[in-house]
């Protein structure tokens, strides 16, 4: 039977913006079970240890929702299948995906299709097929479901031709490029579920420049001294996404931002 919770997955979840939103959930409400996604079961129930034993001395209050860790590697079709599998078995439905695992190659050398084919293998290519591996247990949900694809303002087409954005000088064009696709994967996951005659809830959504281990924890400090934000701060943004009340923002065209409204595509 059918879970009465409500079932959030996200991808990526034992780092960054993903761990924080799973604690911005567990503390907004005792309604949610949060599915922490992570390639490593170990770097999750890691993950998931901290975040119990610090809760409650965080600013948020203490846990409410509950919280399980899943395997998953956006990378890895089997992995994939055997998520949905576990989550069609424990809980018969799913009512939020927020595909947020994502990389940058960092590696010094790496050359350009070597770096295209690992970033659109993790950021663009499983965020897709795990979508669509789970559309059957969405379609069970018993509220509206939500479907998140965390981008970036880097995948905007109108950012990087605008002279003034404030990231021009970042070049990343495997990574501006993989966001770029996963903005389209939006569009067309919004598109194909109107004309389904679903009413589910789509985005792309942008967390902004934050302090995570997106390009490596050596560079944690360069971020904070850039002025990079809080991952808490995307964190509570998604809460609001999934518990509605950024429908009016998702219901523009464009990247929904953390800070509202959203950017150009
Ligand atoms: N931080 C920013 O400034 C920023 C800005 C714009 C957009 N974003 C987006 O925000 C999302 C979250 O990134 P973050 O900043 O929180 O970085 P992070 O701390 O590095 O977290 C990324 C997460 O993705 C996981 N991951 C990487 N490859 C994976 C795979 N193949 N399968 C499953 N999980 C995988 C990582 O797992 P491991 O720990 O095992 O590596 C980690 O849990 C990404 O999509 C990123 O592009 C971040």
């Amino acid at each position: 039977m059918a879970s009465e919770k409500t079932i959030v997955f996200i991808t990526g979840a034992n780092s960054g913006i993903g761990l924080e939103t799973v604690l911005a959930l567990s503390q907004a409400s005792p309604d949610f079970h949060i599915l922490l996604g992570a390639r490593s079961i170990e770097r999750g129930e890691k993950a998931l240890s901290e975040i119990r034993s610090s809760a409650a001395a965080h600013p948020g209050g203490p846990l409410k929702g509950t919280i399980s860790v899943i395997q998953i590697d956006v990378s890895d079709e089997a992995s994939i299948r055997a998520a949905a599998s576990r989550i069609e078995s424990d809980y018969g439905k799913l009512d939020a995906l927020i595909n947020n695992a994502g990389i940058v190659v960092t590696r010094p050398g790496c050359d350009t299709l070597t770096n295209l084919r690992e970033t659109f293998e993790t950021n663009v290519f499983g965020p897709m097929l795990l979508t669509e591996v789970l559309e059957p247990l969405l379609k069970k949900s018993n509220k509206t479901p939500y479907i998140i694809h965390v981008s970036s303002g880097l995948g905007s087409v109108g950012l990087r031709l605008d002279p003034d954005d404030q990231y021009k000088g970042v070049r990343a064009e495997a990574y501006r490029m993989s966001k770029a696709a996963m903005n389209m994967m939006a569009a067309c996951h919004g598109y194909n579920y109107r004309a389904e005659g679903l009413g589910w809830k789509v985005c792309a959504f942008n967390p902004g420049y934050c302090v995570t281990n997106l390009t490596g924890a050596e560079d944690r400090e360069n971020r904070t001294q850039k002025g990079a934000r809080p991952a808490r701060d995307p964190a509570e943004a998604l809460v609001e996404i999934v518990q509605g009340k950024r429908d009016g923002d998702l219901a523009m065209s464009g990247i929904v931002d953390l800070d509202g409204g959203v950017l150009p595509w």
